[in-house]
């Protein structure tokens, strides 16, 4: 399958695209559109997959804790005709927070809850409470706790002097790893959700892109949706996926609005985020659907995945980095 495929219907059913880890969210909820589900319920039980999955470190149960050892989640949703989102962040002990997200779009007239209060809201709905840490993610925190020297959040009053201040050691295992899924149905309907344990180790209460609406995730039914993966702060700071969004409303293919953005984001980062060369030293990856169904996607650095669903199969096609490993 082509990168970008021309912008036509394919097989006249919807299309989906996501994060790599999103194959399976992409091809349920193709499968649950199919069968009549509003594309937004379709897109959320796609990622709860994920969520309930133990071995994705990045996302809900199993996912990697901050730096008290406590899981924490983010997500948000967003829905292309009425433009309403919902959003969750810092929340604990309940492993859909995608689902959460979902109901505080419709169940409420707020957009973002956080922390206790999102927790309370669950609680009301019924959500059940459990421990996220899986004992395998406590051990990787805990070899990170062991570890880390002076490798964390916390920065010195110096630290924008250094370069390559980037804190993540090689063999340790950590993720800005996030997952998210767009939809357009064969009637223009657009649809969107991300979800993530945000950044392991971080510090307790930080709020990363993906519960940010225009961060980690927008949509817009007029002209597109932009999905993010990698680092959140990067996002916040840029207006990321609105911006992609933005470049698509103005003409440009997604591919085209995902590179422009990174570049745009690369210029903006801070000495100590870059490598000796000068370049980002972290991973940032966007994926963009346009309304007339074309899709693309580029990462920050090296080459990475997106998963496509073109309206027959689901499958993974190889992203460009703006720099290479
Ligand atoms: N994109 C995930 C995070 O930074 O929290």
């Amino acid at each position: 399958m082509p990168l970008e495929a021309e912008p036509v219907r394919l097989a006249g059913g919807p299309i989906l695209i996501g994060s790599a880890n999103a194959v399976r969210t992409c091809t349920k909820a193709a499968e649950l559109i199919a069968a009549g589900s509003h594309p937004l319920d379709a897109v959320v039980t796609g990622i709860n997959i994920v969520e309930d999955d133990p071995s994705d470190h990045s996302v809900g149960y199993g996912g990697l804790p901050n730096e008290d050892g406590v899981v924490q989640l983010d997500s948000c949703v967003m829905d292309g005709p009425t433009h309403r989102a919902g959003a969750v962040a810092a929340l604990e002990r309940v492993k859909n927070p995608s689902s959460v997200a979902l109901l505080v779009a419709r169940r409420t007239d707020h957009a973002l809850l956080v922390g206790e209060g999102a927790l309370r809201f669950a609680r009301a709905h019924g959500f059940q409470e459990q421990e996220l840490l899986t004992d395998e993610a406590r051990k990787i925190w805990l070899d990170w706790k062991e570890t880390h020297s002076d490798k964390d959040d916390w920065l010195h009053p110096e630290a924008d002097k250094e370069s390559s201040r980037w804190r993540r050691e090689e063999g340790k295992n950590w993720t800005t790893g996030t997952i998210t899924c767009m939809a357009l149905t064969e009637g223009g309907h657009m649809a969107g959700c991300t979800s993530t344990s945000g950044l392991s180790y971080k510090l307790s209460g930080r709020v990363g892109d993906s519960p940010i609406i225009g961060a980690g995730l927008y949509v817009d039914n007029e002209f597109g949706a932009c999905g993010s993966t990698g680092r959140g702060e990067a996002n916040i700071q840029n207006c990321s996926s609105f911006l992609v969004v933005e470049l698509m409303s103005r003409g440009m293919s997604p591919k085209e609005a995902c590179l422009e953005v990174l570049k745009r984001v690369a210029k903006h980062t801070e000495k100590r985020l870059r490598n000796k060369k000068g370049e980002p030293d972290y991973g940032l990856t966007f994926y963009a659907l346009r309304k007339d169904g074309q899709f693309g996607g580029a990462a920050m650095r090296g080459e990475t995945k997106m998963a496509v669903y073109d309206g027959k199969e689901c499958t993974t096609v190889g992203l460009e980095g703006l720099y290479k490993d």
